[in-house]
């Protein structure tokens, strides 16, 4: 019998080279071998980019807006993670994708090199969301706080520096966002920011629409807005992860829902800290063309 503790706060595990979710590596033959249909939705990310928000968003779109529909099910099993294991508790993403309807919607985190070779065979659709770096490693930190299937963060000073030199699950922001964005030029990927989401969501959810070969009216429109905005999903026990077992993720440490804005960041690099990141950032990013904003303006959609 597997008990929490063989795969609680371990080590992250080498997969072909990039750091993993113990757990998920010990499954790593069933995502590999993943078959995917033609019509699956692939939404990648780099994680805490906003995976759950456009998750919801997708789900509202194939189901025309119906907030009835899109309580159906929690959105672990509407947008079942790939990679996602977990020994005794529930079954795994793969194989709760074998059980979805098509046309399905696939979540993963996984890199380029990892992503099972059936989804590029089929030429599935894909989306991948992205979001600026420091953003994302201080979700990234407050999330591992409070998951424990990641090994245990440290202090912030610690954690920067390994999610710096992408020492963390999943391995480099970097190389993450940089290798989807490239991979668009070959493939039907919808690549999409974070930042413009928030600013404005609902030109960025026509973007989807189109790309998914929808048609939905503006009330719809603005009813999605409405159903995923963060208050909205904050408040919502199928899609906020207060459904998984406290063992997994604790909600006492710090909310899987935290604060959905942009620019918190400010509030937890030092100057000497925001330096460093700006100089690695500089090098790493030099002649990508990708460009990232860590801060906004206000949101022009506030409904
Ligand atoms: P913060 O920790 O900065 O608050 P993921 O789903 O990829 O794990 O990303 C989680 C991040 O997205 C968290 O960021 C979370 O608050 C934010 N998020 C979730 N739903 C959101 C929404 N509807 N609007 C804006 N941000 C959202």
């Amino acid at each position: 019998m597997i008990s929490p503790k063989d795969f609680l706060r371990k080590n992250l595990k080498m997969v072909h080279g990039y750091p993993m979710i113990c757990v998920f590596a010990d499954n790593w033959e069933k995502v590999e071998q993943f078959h995917s249909r033609r019509d699956d939705i692939v939404i990648a990310t780099y994680p805490k980019s906003g995976t759950t928000w456009i998750s919801e968003i997708v789900d509202m779109i194939l189901n025309d807006g119906d907030t009835e529909k899109c309580k159906r099910d929690f959105i672990t099993a509407k947008v079942p993670m790939l990679e996602m294991a977990l020994p005794g508790l529930r079954i795994s993403g793969a194989e709760q994708l074998e059980k979805n309807p098509s046309p399905r919607l696939v979540k993963t985190h996984l890199p380029i090199d990892l992503l099972p070779k059936s989804f590029w065979k089929n030429n599935c659709k894909m989306i991948y969301l992205a979001r600026n770096a420091k953003d994302v490693a201080v979700s990234y930190y407050h999330f591992d706080l409070m998951n424990n299937l990641e090994p245990f963060p440290g202090t912030w000073e610690e954690y920067l520096e390994r999610f710096m030199t992408g020492n963390v699950a999943y391995g480099s922001w970097f190389d993450h966002v940089k290798s989807w964005w490239k991979k668009k030029e070959e493939h039907p990927i919808l690549f999409l920011y974070y930042e413009d989401m928030k600013e404005n969501p609902k030109q960025e959810i026509k973007k989807i629409t189109r790309f998914l070969e929808k048609n939905l009216n503006d009330e719809i429109l603005d009813k999605i807005v409405h159903h995923t905005s963060f208050g909205m999903m904050k408040d919502n026990p199928l899609v906020n992860y207060t459904h998984l077992p406290k063992t997994v993720m604790d909600h006492s440490k710090s909310s899987f829902m935290r604060k959905g804005i942009t620019g918190d960041w400010k509030n937890y690099f030092t100057v000497a800290q925001n330096e460093k990141f700006d100089a690695i950032y500089n090098k790493e990013m030099s002649g990508s063309e990708l460009q990232f904003r860590t801060e906004i303006k206000e949101p022009t959609q506030q409904i």
